[in-house]
């Protein structure tokens, strides 16, 4: 790798353990004002001294977030559809690679749907990016969105995850899943979790240690957090399992002290 890709990869995971905690604010792309990141501003403020990057749209980065923060920008490079549209698959690239280094993008996200109709535009699209990526020196990650009537098993997840290391991603975004070990045993490059819907907290920070335990690189992580009734205590308990070697138990019971 040459440095500048070292260097942004350096932003993404950790060099002292080769993990993150990847604070995902980017929802709104297709979602609209997502139940509780309706005011980004003052959603991502109070967490980004716990975040490792922070993943979300040149949109909201450009509004939202003060220009003199330090956090890596994990930016997101597709979209062109919305909630309302039955199938979510018909991404494009939406931002130029030359916004993203105005940006300082420390990586470029993109979202692939494997087995979709528009399987093979969102495969070229991560392709072309890659190339971008490697012109530029900047990681690009992606993103294995699975569709409605998809299974997310370990077969599913390990050809989508594989596919997108082959086409040279250099860190895969997917989802915990049964047999995940297998998961991030056939792909190449760093895997990191999506935490999905909202699920109890004391059930997401079992997400979050399965996931490190059976080899994940970290969390990209949102509804989870900035959803929680404690955002700030719930982001310190998951980096305490990233980083910290905690198991769920022993980062519930921290949290719980923290929120008194
Ligand atoms: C999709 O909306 C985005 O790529 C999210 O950033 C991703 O799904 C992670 O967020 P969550 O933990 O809420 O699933």
């Amino acid at each position: 790798m040459d440095f500048g890709m070292k260097n942004r990869m350096a932003g993404i995971l950790s060099p002292k353990d080769g993990r993150c905690v990847m604070l995902a604010v980017d929802h709104g792309y297709f979602q609209g004002p997502t139940t509780g990141l309706e005011k980004p501003r003052e959603v991502v403020a109070p967490l980004l001294p716990y975040a490792d990057s922070l993943m979300l749209t040149r949109g909201v980065l450009r509004t939202c977030v003060e220009a003199d923060m330090r956090i890596p920008i994990v930016l997101r490079m597709s979209g062109g559809t919305s909630v309302l549209k039955e199938d979510l698959s018909n991404e494009d690239i939406t931002v130029s690679t030359e916004d993203a280094i105005r940006c300082n993008a420390s990586a470029l996200a993109i979202s692939v749907f494997v087995g979709s109709e528009n399987e093979k535009a969102t495969l070229s699209n991560l392709a072309k990016l890659c190339d971008d990526g490697q012109k530029y020196g900047i990681p690009v990650l992606a993103v294995t969105a699975v569709g409605k009537d998809m299974v997310r098993d370990a077969r599913y997840l390990g050809l989508a995850t594989r596919i997108c290391a082959e086409l040279g991603a250099q860190v895969v975004k997917t989802y915990y899943c049964d047999k995940f070990e297998k998961v991030v045993a056939g792909c190449p490059v760093p895997v990191v979790i999506a935490g999905g819907k909202k699920i109890e907290e004391r059930d997401a920070l079992k997400l979050a240690y399965s996931a490190v335990r059976d080899g994940a690189a970290g969390v990209d992580m949102g509804r989870n957090i900035f959803q929680s009734r404690w955002p700030v205590q719930m982001i310190r308990a998951v980096r305490m399992i990233v980083h910290e070697g905690l198991t769920d138990d022993q980062a519930w019971t921290e949290l719980q002290k923290m929120v008194g």
